[in-house]
């Protein structure tokens, strides 16, 4: 009986019994991308796609936390984003607005903790403050850690942190006991979460677009076509499904 199980359990959607609850993903990536295109294959301007995608998220915070999902980080808007037409950046950044306005009493009422991960340097400061508003009323839940990436890059994560690790040691000759690898992380945006133990990225695309570059060293990697605004559970519990029957062998046999 359970090998026919086995046989056919990769050919039904996987409901939330099917996920085994001592192999859940401490932390969760997601590349969200799709909307643009959701919203063309309706003849709907883009920003109505962006929408979509808020609400999409919504829900997968929620579902997160039915899971038992520790962190989530989610790539809202890359550094190189800034360079997509202003109508649609400037769109873009009432939404965040809009979005984080309209949510935080929730997201803090369900134990949600937000962190933005970016370069706070170059927001725009009326969406820096909500994100910074955001932040400290939510500073001691413990229930989930939601990272926002916003204006976020890893060459840029990654080449800044090296300065700054340099500017703290600048006259310090490390000893082959220390672990490098641990004290540079601690200099990164993700200083206080573990490595993603699964990344999603939606729409079909293969590419890692400048996103946690370091951190995804041995992460679970999971592409879908499904289009941003339309991951549903259905497709949130299959990427977990999937990830459970991965072997994750780190280099070791
Ligand atoms: C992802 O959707 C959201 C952002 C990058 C802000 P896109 O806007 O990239 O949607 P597509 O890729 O054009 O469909
Ligand atoms: C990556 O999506 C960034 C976000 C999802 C926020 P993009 O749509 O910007 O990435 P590319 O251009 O396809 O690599
Ligand atoms: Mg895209």
């Amino acid at each position: 009986m359970r090998f026919i199980s086995s046989i056919i359990a990769p050919f039904k959607s996987p409901s939330l019994s099917d996920i085994k609850k001592n192999k859940i993903p401490i932390h969760i990536a997601i590349i969200m991308d799709g909307n643009g295109r959701w919203a063309r294959k309706r003849g709907l301007p883009r920003i109505v796609g962006h929408k979509k995608g808020a609400d999409a998220l919504k829900n997968i915070v929620t579902l997160c936390k039915d899971v038992g999902i520790k962190y989530l980080t989610v790539y809202s808007f890359s550094s190189e984003n800034w360079q997509r037409p202003q109508d649609e950046v400037s769109e873009l950044m009432d939404l965040f607005v809009e979005v984080l306005q309209r949510e935080l009493e929730s997201l803090h009422k369900n134990g949600i903790k937000i962190v933005l991960l970016g370069q706070r340097e170059i927001i725009p400061l009326r969406i820096l403050k909500i994100f910074e508003i955001s932040e400290e009323k939510t500073k001691d839940n413990k229930e989930l850690l939601l990272n926002v990436a916003f204006s976020y890059g890893s060459r840029q994560e990654i080449a800044n942190a090296a300065k700054k690790m340099c500017m703290e040691y600048k006259n310090k000759e490390f000893s082959s006991e220390e672990n490098i690898e641990k004290i540079f992380s601690k200099f990164l945006y993700t200083s206080d979460c573990p490595d993603p133990d699964l990344l999603i990225r939606t729409s079909g695309e293969y590419r890692i677009s400048n996103f946690l570059l370091w951190q995804i060293a041995y992460t679970e990697l999971y592409f879908t076509k499904t289009l941003w605004p339309d991951f549903n559970k259905k497709n949130f519990y299959k990427a977990i499904y999937d990830y459970q029957r991965r072997n994750r062998r780190f280099g070791k046999l």
